[in-house]
């Protein structure tokens, strides 16, 4: 977008010689007013990033015209431009926050420079408040939303547990918060801008896992090639998120409790020991107390863990919460798609929150992501949560399909949902395969492979396919 200088002078000689000017020179579009009423009219309907504005004007003088624009829109840039030897107005307006001020008569070189700097300076301006903006945007996702008495406990919870540097164990089913927590209660101690290391236990290989979490030196087995800095190591003077911690093994078991004790490790096939000054969090969707009296986990470990636990709540505890966390979801994918606000209809709340999550909250954001994306209206109504509304329906208002067998049922629904998902998705990327495979989380070869089975054609969702 080409950049806009609105000229404000009542002599009209004098905006043409500037518009023209700051045109040619600079390449902007140069808008003028010939009165600062007329300026104002101007900025009400059309975006300008910088004004040029002369004091002296019948009617509403520059000076008015300048806090007029300031109160709106402290970030946009004014200059003002003053007869010679008018020195107090020009401070007055600086004070007032004029960007500068150019006396006339005026070297064009000088004119154009200030404007070239106070163009400069807006864009700077702007994008440090859309940064600001992104920030906070960035912040929200790391708060716990809702206002249950369960979750109100929860997050009292754990703004009590942030200002200790207790080890925390959290516990709670899958979807319901855990890392959230945990990055929740990084963020409000004083560790926050140190690290924040998440470990996914289960994800990575059993013998791995070790070297991975203490490091290690240059030749400790075969395949050390250089020396290794291990996540604790990473983590330093941060927080360390053990997640999935019951599937660790009794090795690991033993060695995570020397380091939870003593506050230093060594990287295998070292000699030395370092300190660590590492927070430790832990979560588990399992019952460890029972993998404690089974044998399969350290009680000792446990405890060392289990200084303060926290629990995280599944949707049926806190089904009051559905519809605050639902809108919170949607926000938030609207503002990272670039859309603007959408609604949910009743009927939509009423399925959301009457609905058996299995994956918690975060089988909800998963909906409502897939919902807003396909959908191309500003209100969410129960059909757009797509195959899982789908699914519902065919179990409750499908009596046609009672008669067949498991198998047979189970094909039209897979059907249904695989035509009507693979169409949705092609659509949304106008016949783009390897866009549509990558929106889905899958390979492009599954999807092709899909799109074969059930017949589909990328080339009937392309733009261009009528013209062809
Ligand atoms: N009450 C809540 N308010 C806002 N976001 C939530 C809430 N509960 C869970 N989430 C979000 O849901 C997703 C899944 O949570 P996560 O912490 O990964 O669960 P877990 O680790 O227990 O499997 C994350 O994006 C998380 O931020
Ligand atoms: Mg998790």
């Amino acid at each position: 977008m080409t950049q806009k200088v609105l000229v404000v002078d009542d002599n009209p000689d004098m905006t043409r010689f500037l518009a023209r000017l700051i045109g040619n020179a600079l390449h902007l579009e140069t808008p003028v007013a010939g009165s600062a009423e007329e300026a104002l009219e101007i900025l009400k309907k059309n975006t300008v990033h910088c004004l040029l504005v002369d004091m002296k004007m019948p009617g509403m003088d520059g000076m008015e015209l300048l806090r007029n624009i300031k109160k709106n829109d402290a970030s946009l840039p004014v200059i003002i431009m003053t007869a010679y030897g008018a020195i107090e107005t020009a401070v007055e307006a600086m004070k007032e926050g004029a960007y500068d001020f150019i006396t006339k008569p005026f070297e064009e070189e000088r004119l154009l420079h200030t404007v070239r700097r106070a163009l400069e300076h807006e864009h700077l301006l702007r994008r440090n408040l859309d940064l600001e903006r992104r920030i906070k945007e960035k912040e929200k996702e790391i708060f716990f939303v809702g206002e249950s008495p369960r979750m109100k406990e929860l997050i009292d919870t754990i703004k009590l547990v942030a200002r200790t540097d207790v080890t925390v164990l959290i516990t709670g089913e899958t979807g319901t918060g855990k890392e959230l927590a945990a990055h929740m209660i990084h963020s409000l101690s004083s560790r926050l801008g140190r690290p924040f290391v998440v470990v996914n236990c289960p994800a990575i290989p059993e013998n791995i896992l070790e070297s991975e979490l203490f490091g290690y030196r240059k030749g400790a087995f075969t395949g050390a090639n250089t020396d290794r800095e291990g996540l604790f190591q990473t983590a330093q003077g941060g927080t360390l998120f053990l997640d999935e911690i019951g599937d660790i093994s009794a090795t690991l078991q033993a060695k995570l409790l020397r380091v939870l004790q003593e506050r230093e490790l060594k990287p295998l096939g070292d000699t030395t020991t370092r300190k660590i000054d590492v927070r430790v969090i832990a979560a588990t969707n399992r019952d460890l107390e029972a993998g404690v009296a089974a044998g399969l986990f350290r009680s000792d470990l446990y405890y060392r863990l289990n200084v303060v636990s926290v629990r995280t709540r599944p949707l049926r505890e806190i089904p009051e919460d559905i519809p605050l966390i639902a809108y919170h979801f949607l926000s938030l994918f609207c503002t990272e798609l670039g859309l603007g606000p959408k609604k949910f209809s009743d009927d939509a709340i009423r399925f959301l929150v009457s609905r058996q999550w299995k994956g918690n909250a975060r089988e909800l954001q998963n909906l409502i992501k897939r919902a807003v994306i396909f959908s191309k209206n500003d209100l969410l109504t129960q059909e757009d949560f797509g195959s899982s509304a789908l699914a519902v329906a065919v179990s409750e208002e499908a009596p046609e399909l009672y008669g067949l067998e498991y198998k047979e049922r189970r094909k039209k629904v897979l059907t249904t949902f695989n035509v009507e998902y693979i169409t949705h998705l092609l659509q949304s990327t106008e016949g783009n395969v390897s866009l549509a495979a990558q929106t889905a989380g899958i390979e492009r070869q599954s999807l092709q492979q899909l799109m074969r089975k059930y017949g589909i054609n990328s080339g009937v969702f392309r733009k261009d396919a009528e013209k062809k």
